[in-house]
C-alpha cells in the first residue's frame, strides 16, 4: 500500500510538473458520447436537447451558455486541465474546430446521443456511428496539417474518451414500452454492449489505441429518474441502479476481452457510479449539502428548454449541490467525479 501510495504521489507530481510548463501529458483528447461531454455540438443541430441559453453555463469560465450541461466545466472539461491542456477540445461542428484548434483533438460528442444509434435519431442528435464518422473526416484533417507521421504518433498516443448509455435507458429505454416489450434490460445491455464494442475496434483499425469508457451513473438517483419512474417516492429507483450496475459488469467484461485480444490497445473503464453515489448517499462528507434536488428550477424534472432563464426556483449558488439539472451534475460535482477518473487513468497516461 505504501509502495502504490508513493508512485501514486509521485505519478502526481510529475503531473502538476508537466501542468505546469503547459505541456501536456498526451498529443491529443477527443471526446464522444452524450449530453455528459457534449460542449456545444447540439447548438448547430435541429434538435430540442440544447442547452445553449442561461441559466446553463453562468458559473463558467466566460459565464456563457456554451452548450454543455451545466452550469460549470465538465467532468471532460477538468480532465484536460488536468492533463496539462491549457483550452478545451472544441465542440467539432463549431466554428473554432478547424486549423490548429483540431490539433489538441476534438470533441464528437451530441446530447440526446447513445451506444444505440436509434436514441440519437429519435432525439436528431448525432449518432456514435456518426461521431465516428466525423472522427475519421478529422483524422484526414490532421493529417493534412502535420503530415501522416505525426498524425499516427498524435492518433495512437492520443486519449480518446467516451461516455454513453444514460439516454439509451433513461431518455429512450425507460420510456419506450414497444423497447421493453422486445428486450429485457438484460439484452437491451448487450445491444449497447456490442455497439461498444464495434466502435472500439473500429477506432483500432484507424490506429487509435488508448480509449477511455465511462460506467452508467447511478441511473436510479437521477433527480428526474426519481421524479418521473420513482412512483411518488424520494429514494433513488434500486431497479434502475441494478441495471446500471448489471450493465457495467458487461462493460468492464468486454473492456478487459478487448484489450487481450487486440495488441497495444488500452481500454480503461472509468466507475463513476460510485462516486456519484457516494456524493449522492452522503453529500455533507464532501461538503454538499443537496442530492435529491438539482439546481435549476423546481429541481425534480427540469432539464434541457425547461432549465431556462425563467424557471422558478432556480438556486442562486450550485457549489453545494450535486445536480444542476434534472440529469446532469453540478460544475462542483463534475469536479469530485474527475478527480475520482483521474485515479483510475494512469494506464492511459503511461
Ligand atoms: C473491472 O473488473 C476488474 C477486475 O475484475 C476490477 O478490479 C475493477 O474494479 C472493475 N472496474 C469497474 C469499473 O467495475
Ligand atoms: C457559493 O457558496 C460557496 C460556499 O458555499 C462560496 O465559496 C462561493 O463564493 C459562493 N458563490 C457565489 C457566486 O456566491
Amino acid at each position: 500500500m505504501g509502495f502504490l501510495l508513493s508512485i501514486y504521489v509521485g505519478v502526481v507530481a510529475f503531473m502538476v510538473a508537466s501542468v505546469a510548463r503547459g505541456d501536456p501529458l498526451v498529443p491529443m483528447l477527443c471526446v464522444f458520447g452524450d449530453s455528459v461531454v457534449d460542449v456545444g455540438n447540439n447548438n448547430h443541430l435541429n434538435t430540442l436537447i440544447k442547452s445553449n441559453f442561461p441559466p446553463y453555463g453562468r458559473d463558467f469560465v466566460t459565464h456563457t451558455p456554451t452548450g454543455r450541461f451545466c452550469n460549470g466545466k465538465l467532468a471532460t472539461d477538468f480532465t484536460a486541465e488536468y492533463l496539462g491542456f491549457d483550452s478545451y477540445p472544441p465542440a467539432y461542428l463549431s466554428q473554432d474546430a478547424r486549423g490548429k484548434n483540431l490539433l489538441i483533438g476534438a470533441n464528437f460528442a451530441s446530447a440526446g446521443s447513445g451506444f444505440y444509434d436509434r436514441t440519437a435519431q429519435f432525439y436528431r442528435a448525432i449518432s456514435l456511428t456518426q461521431q465516428l464518422a466525423y472522427y475519421k473526416e478529422y483524422q484526414d484533417k490532421v493529417v493534412s496539417m502535420v503530415g501522416k507521421d505525426s498524425a499516427n504518433t498524435m492518433f495512437s498516443g492520443g486519449i480518446h474518451l467516451l461516455s454513453a448509455g444514460s439516454s439509451d435507458f433513461i431518455q429512450n429505454y425507460y420510456i419506450n414500452p414497444m423497447l421493453q416489450r422486445t428486450y429485457t434490460p438484460d439484452q437491451f445491455s448487450d445491444i449497447l454492449i456490442r455497439s461498444f464494442s464495434a466502435f472500439v475496434q473500429n477506432l483500432y483499425g484507424v490506429g487509435v489505441r488508448r480509449i477511455g469508457v465511462t460506467t452508467l451513473p447511478p441511473t436510479g438517483c437521477l433527480p428526474a429518474a426519481i421524479t418521473l419512474f420513482g412512483g411518488g417516492s424520494n429514494q433513488c429507483i434500486g431497479r434502475l441502479n441494478q441495471d446500471a450496475v448489471a450493465f457495467n459488469n458487461k462493460l468492464n467484461t468486454t473492456a478487459q476481452y478487448l484489450k487481450s485480444r487486440f495488441p497495444g490497445l488500452k481500454v480503461v473503464v472509468f466507475d463513476i457510479y460510485q462516486p456519484l453515489l457516494d456524493l449522492i448517499t452522503k453529500p455533507s462528507d464532501q461538503g454538499f449539502f443537496e442530492s435529491r434536488k438539482a439546481c435549476c428550477g423546481t429541481g425534480t424534472i427540469e432539464t434541457s428548454l425547461l432549465c431556462n432563464a425563467r424557471s422558478v426556483g432556480t438556486c442562486s449558488n450550485a457549489t453545494q449541490y450535486v445536480f444542476w439539472d434534472g440529469f446532469h451534475p453540478s460544475e462542483a460535482a463534475n469536479k469530485v467525479i474527475a478527480q475520482a477518473l483521474l485515479q483510475q487513468g494512469f494506464d492511459l497516461i503511461s
